[in-house]
C-alpha cells in the first residue's frame, strides 16, 4: 500500500510525512511548493512537484503509481486573514482543488481520503468546548472553504464510496523536537511564529489583535496542539479508513484554552526575553473563543496527545527559530 501525500512539504504535511516514513510506509508527495519547502521533505518519500488542480498531472501521478491506496490531503490555503482579502483565491484552491482531486481519485478507483479541515468551519461557537456536532457558521472565507470540501466529500462518498476522515484542526503550533524540521511561512500570519520573531530580534514588537473581546483578559482564546500530535492523528485515521468502511469527523484539539496574552506570557518564560507587545485593532474574521472537545478522537482513534503542556510546544517551535532563524532558506537541498 502507498499512501499519496498532497501538500507534504508543507507545515503539517512534512510532519505527517516524516512520522508514515519513519513508520516504513511507502510516501509519494505531491506539493506545488507555492508555500511548502522542498528541504522540509523526507528524502525517503517519493517526491512530485504539482498542483492538485492540474487534472492532467494529478492522472499522471495515479497512473504512474498505482500502490496508492490511501489520499492525505493538506493541499490547501489557510491564513484566515488572506482568505478575508481574496476569497477567491481560497475558493479556486480549496474547493476547486478538493472537485479535481475527487475526480481523479473516483476515476482511479482510489477509495480513500484523510484531509484537513479546520475549527474554523465552527465560526463563532454557541458553547465550548466545541462538539463535531455543533453548529457550523464560518465567520471567514477560510473556514466556508473547508466547510465546502467536507460537504462535497460527503456526497462523493454516497455516490463513489469514498470514505474520508475529515480532521478538525484548532491552533497546531510547535516543531519536530530534533529541530530538523518546523513552521516557516514566508509571509508568517501566525501567533506562535511571531512571537518567537520578535524575541530572536527578528521583528521589534507583537501587535496583539483586539483587547476587547468578550474574554478574561480581553484577548482572544485558543486551543493549542502539537504538530507532533497532529501528525500521529493522521496515521490513526488512516488506520481508522483501513479498518472501517465508514466516513468520520474529529476535532483535534488539546480542549484547554489559552489567550493570545497567556500564549505572550508563556513565550517570554521560555525563552526569557522581554518580547515587547501592543495591543492593536481587532483582525477581521477571527472568532473570540475557539477551545475543541477532542473526546471523539481520543475514544475512538485512540487519539492521546503527548503535548499538553503550552510551554513545551513553544519551547520546540523556539528551538526551531533558533535553529533556522530564516527558516529552511539556509538548509541544503536534500531532493532533486
Ligand atoms: N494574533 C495576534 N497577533 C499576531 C498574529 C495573531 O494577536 O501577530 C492573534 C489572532 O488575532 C488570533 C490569535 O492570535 O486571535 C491566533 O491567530 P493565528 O493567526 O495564529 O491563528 P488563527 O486562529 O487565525 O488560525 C489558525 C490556523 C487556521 C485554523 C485556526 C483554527 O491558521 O488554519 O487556527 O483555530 F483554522
Amino acid at each position: 500500500m502507498a499512501i499519496l501525500v498532497l501538500g507534504g512539504a508543507g507545515y503539517i504535511g512534512s510532519h505527517t510525512v516524516d512520522q508514515l516514513v519513519e513508520q516504513a510506509n511507502d510516501v509519494i508527495v505531491v506539493d506545488n511548493l507555492s508555500t511548502g519547502h522542498i528541504q522540509a521533505v523526507n528524502p525517503q518519500a517519493k517526491f512530485y512537484q504539482g498542483d492538485i488542480r492540474d487534472k492532467t498531472f494529478m492522472n499522471s501521478v495515479f497512473d504512474k503509481e498505482k500502490d496508492i491506496e490511501v489520499v492525505v490531503h493538506f493541499a490547501s490555503f489557510s491564513i484566515v486573514p488572506e482568505s478575508m482579502l481574496d476569497p477567491l483565491k481560497y475558493f479556486d484552491n480549496n474547493i476547486g482543488g478538493m472537485i479535481t482531486l475527487l475526480e481523479v481519485m473516483h476515476q482511479h478507483q482510489v477509495l480513500k481520503m484523510v484531509f484537513s479541515s479546520t475549527a474554523a468551519t465552527y465560526g463563532e461557537p454557541k458553547r465550548v468546548p466545541i462538539e463535531e456536532a455543533d453548529l457550523k457558521i464560518p465567520t471567514n472565507p477560510y473556514g466556508q472553504s473547508k466547510l465546502g470540501m467536507e460537504n462535497i466529500i460527503k456526497w462523493c462518498d454516497e455516490a463513489y464510496g469514498i470514505k474520508f476522515v475529515a480532521l478538525r484542526y484548532f491552533n497546531v503550533a510547535g516543531a519536530k523536537v530534533d529541530g530538523s524540521i518546523g513552521e516557516d511561512h514566508r509571509n508568517e500570519t501566525h501567533l506562535v511564529p511571531i512571537i518567537l520573531q520578535v524575541a530572536s530580534g527578528k521583528r521589534d514588537k507583537l501587535q496583539i489583535f483586539g483587547g476587547d473581546y468578550a474574554t478574561e483578559d480581553g484577548t482572544c482564546v485558543r486551543d493549542y496542539v502539537h504538530v507532533l500530535d497532529l501528525a500521529k492523528a493522521h496515521i490513526l485515521a488512516i488506520q481508522y479508513l483501513n479498518e472501517n468502511h465508514a466516513s468520520t469527523v474529529f476535532n483535534l484539539g488539546s480542549s484547554t484554552g489559552f489567550s493570545n496574552m497567556e500564549i505572550l506570557k508563556a513565550a517570554r518564560k521560555v525563552t526569557g526575553k522581554a518580547i515587547p507587545a501592543e495591543v492593536v485593532e481587532r483582525r477581521a474574521g477571527d472568532p473570540a473563543v475557539l477551545i475543541a472537545d477532542s473526546k471523539k478522537a481520543r475514544n475512538i482513534l485512540g487519539w492521546q496527545p503527548q503535548y499538553d503542556d503550552i510551554e513545551e510546544i513553544i519551547q520546540t517551535a523556539w528551538q526551531w527559530q533558533q535553529t533556522h532563524p530564516n527558516g529552511y532558506v539556509d538548509d541544503e537541498l536534500t531532493i532533486e
